[in-house]
């Protein structure tokens, strides 16, 4: 009897985390936003995905993060997998075998599920496409970004370079609750934004952000951050056409506070900053007030801070992070990152 071969299909991408300047706090039905939320993808912390899937009668996957398998992000995979299974019908005769790395530590306060989820759904569209034999397989960012937030929703953002926009505002025609649209005309300034990742304290969630957002659905103050939220997104993208820098830095601020006060006035209450997050915000504060150096902040559900400033005022700016923001963080550490081009495809792979 002769043995037929199983036939494999790998995809393997690399994808950005992005940072949020206006926030996503708060979903409704499967992953939408209660909000519209504009970010910018990150260039130096990426998520490397590389997916091989075998012919099975056992669906399922096997998840492998630096080569060990990891229950990391199990809950996430399997939500992507069953959404995603109604339009990339391969998922249900496969068995998935999914390998990642990331170029930032784990526990860093980077967003590893908006650059994982993304990578993982760039990897699924195009397996369908190889399993379907389209040969010329020009992947459809919307959809693809449509999946990856059925992973997560910061995920969905993730799908391109630059600055980018999630859920309906009817400033934005095409804009979408299901997936991310890129920004387009944004000021030469802010295609150089930088970001120092200060890492107050390694991370383990005493409450995670999926608790958070469901803690958004009786809150009583829900109405009113849709409201902010709605106004900031205004605001934000006048700002981002125009280029200026303090009003970009009001807004980011605001936002960032504002996520942090809505976790201390949920029902339950609580909080993830840590003493270092407030004395870093202070030394900001003076830094711009007193030293007129250009630089502002942002934060994500986390105690760690985002520094943000415009990348050609770094001469500048790190002399200040050195002598008095670098001595407030874990062990000393930052990460430097800035604005990026978006996700990459593994430039060689076997099909
Ligand atoms: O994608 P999630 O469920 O991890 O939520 C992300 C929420 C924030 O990072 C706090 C804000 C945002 O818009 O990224």
């Amino acid at each position: 009897m002769i043995k037929c071969k199983t036939k494999i299909y790998r995809a393997e991408w690399q994808s950005p985390s992005n940072l949020a300047i206006v926030k996503y706090w708060g979903k409704k039905e499967i992953q939408k936003p209660l909000n519209p939320s504009i970010s910018f993808s990150l260039k130096n912390a990426v998520t490397t995905t590389r997916v091989t899937a075998s012919h099975s009668k056992k669906a399922g996957f096997t998840f492998l993060l630096d080569g060990n398998k990891k229950d990391t992000f199990n809950a996430k995979i399997g939500n992507l997998l069953q959404l995603a299974s109604a339009s990339l019908p391969f998922i249900a005769t496969h068995h998935l075998t999914i390998e990642s790395s990331n170029t930032f530590p784990h526990s860093s306060g980077i967003a590893s599920s908006a650059s994982s989820m993304s990578a993982l759904a760039l990897c699924l569209e195009e397996i369908q496409q190889k399993v379907y034999n389209k040969v010329d397989y020009k992947l459809d960012m919307q959809s693809v970004s449509e999946l990856a937030r059925m992973g997560s929703g910061s995920a969905a953002r993730s799908l391109y370079g630059g600055w980018t926009i999630w859920g309906k505002t009817p400033l934005i025609n095409e804009s979408s609750d299901n997936y991310a649209i890129e920004l387009k005309d944004i000021h030469p300034n802010f295609m150089q934004i930088a970001n120092a990742i200060l890492i107050i304290e390694p991370e383990s969630k005493k409450v995670s952000s999926s608790q958070g957002h469901a803690l958004m659905n009786n809150h009583p103050f829900g109405e009113a951050r849709i409201k902010q939220a709605n106004d900031n997104t205004q605001q934000l993208l006048e700002v981002l056409k125009t280029g200026d820098w303090n009003q970009f830095f009001d807004i980011a601020e605001h936002e960032a506070l504002s996520l942090h006060a809505l976790m201390m006035s949920s029902n339950p209450g609580y909080t993830l900053l840590h003493a270092n997050s407030l004395k870093v915000i202070e030394e900001v504060r003076k830094a711009f007030l007193d030293l007129q150096l250009p630089v502002g902040f942002s934060m994500d559900a986390g105690p760690n801070v985002h520094l943000l400033y415009p990348k050609y005022e770094e001469k500048n700016i790190l002399p200040w992070i050195e002598e008095r923001i670098r001595p407030l963080c874990y062990e000393q550490k930052i990460i430097f990152d800035q604005l990026g081009s978006g996700p990459k495809k593994a430039v060689k792979i076997e099909h």
